[in-house]
């Protein structure tokens, strides 16, 4: 039976760590989405958040910890780079992830997937910092669904996804999670940051401390990308998403196309903004779902609002495109990835 527990409870919390502490897995709120965290020194801990996922072992894991000090030990010791420190400095805790070369021996290698780095990051929310300091262990934590999932921004997504999970012992409710997209997760070579996962830290705030580029393998459907995550198909509801990149007319026009076209439901999510006047030719056939107002609002709902869609049981997903600036890049990035690419754009 997975436990559940609460974030205001204080014994709750002890127990999470408790749990952590002997090697058991616990999902727990951070800043971004809900992670689903274990020892990251024990093969043992590791493996059952793999198999409680069905994640590919090849796709590495992020280390949480507690304070910046707690890297040393993880990294090689001249990882921390002069540029490095300032970015961590500058960001955690928050959602930026720094992928440093890995100090051999100290971690379950299967936290590393085999490669010789290791991503790290100090998460900035009270519940998760406070489970890491009562817990005392460097703590892997991919995002807590199934794998290829929309990632959790509330402990029910969770509970739908590995409530049952024989790997997982307890969930730990913490409420919604704030930014509701993954940390950044960046490479730094001497004077330059590369993205590799663009997230809730911005390419803008980025460049006041270098120059900054993308992974061409996030762009470029020949290149690798040099995140293993990357590659995979992610963030998926069950119905299939189109990415519409139009305006009002544009949209309303998709959207009566796929009334049409399909004989179940159709979702369309958009933000408040974008004001289309739509009719659902009297079949109630449409739900339109709101993204909120502003950037920082779609990137909060958007993987609430897809699991939405697949509770009404939709047949087809229509989403508003987003902006590519800001938390905006994250959200555009998940949106293409929920939708396997698939888009439709205005003539106009
Ligand atoms: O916000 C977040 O980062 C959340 C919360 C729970 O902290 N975690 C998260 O983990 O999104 P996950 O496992 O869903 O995504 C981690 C990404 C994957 O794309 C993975 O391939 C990449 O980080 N990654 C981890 N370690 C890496 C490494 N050593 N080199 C390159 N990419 C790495
Ligand atoms: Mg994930």
């Amino acid at each position: 039976m997975v436990e559940l527990l609460h974030a205001e409870t204080p014994s709750d919390v002890d127990r999470a760590a408790s749990l952590l502490a002997h090697q058991q897995v616990v999902a727990f709120p951070t800043e971004t989405v809900y992670g689903l965290g274990a020892d990251a020194r024990s093969d043992d801990a590791v493996s059952k958040v793999f198999r409680a996922k069905g994640r590919p072992s090849d796709n590495p894991l992020i280390v949480h910890v507690a304070s910046r000090d707690m890297v040393d030990e993880l990294v090689q010791s001249d990882a921390v780079t002069p540029l490095v420190n300032r970015l961590m400095n500058a960001f955690w805790p928050g959602p930026l992830t720094l992928i440093l070369p890995v100090r051999p021996g100290v971690l379950s290698t299967l936290v590393t997937a085999g490669l010789n780095t290791v991503g790290v990051r100090v998460p900035g929310h009270p519940v998760a910092l406070q489970l890491l300091s009562l817990s005392h262990v460097p703590v892997a934590a991919p995002s807590a669904n199934t794998s290829g999932r929309p990632s959790p921004t509330l402990a029910r997504h969770v509970a739908a996804d590995l409530g049952h999970s024989e790997h997982v012992s307890a969930i730990l409710n913490g409420g919604a999670t704030g930014v509701g997209v993954e940390s950044t997760v960046i490479r730094v070579t001497d004077e330059t940051i590369t993205i590799l996962r663009p997230g809730g830290v911005t390419r803008e705030q980025l460049s006041q401390y270098a120059t900054v580029t993308v992974d061409p393998g996030l762009l470029d459907q020949g290149e690798t990308p040099m995140s293993p995550g990357m590659k995979y198909t992610h963030y998926a509801p069950r119905a299939p998403v189109t990415v519409l990149q139009g305006d009002a007319a544009f949209v309303r026009r998709c959207t009566q196309e796929a009334l049409q076209e399909a004989r179940g439901k159709v979702a369309l999510l958009k933000m408040d903004t974008l004001g289309v006047s739509l009719d659902d030719d009297g079949t109630k056939r449409l739900h339109v779902l709101s993204l909120g107002a502003t950037v920082d609002d779609m990137a909060r709902l958007l993987y609430a609002r897809l699991r939405e869609c697949d509770d009404l049981g939709v047949e087809v997903i229509l989403a508003q495109d987003c902006v590519n600036e800001g938390v905006g890049s994250a959200v555009r990035n998940r949106l293409l990835k929920a939708a396997a690419g698939c888009r439709r754009q205005s003539s106009k």
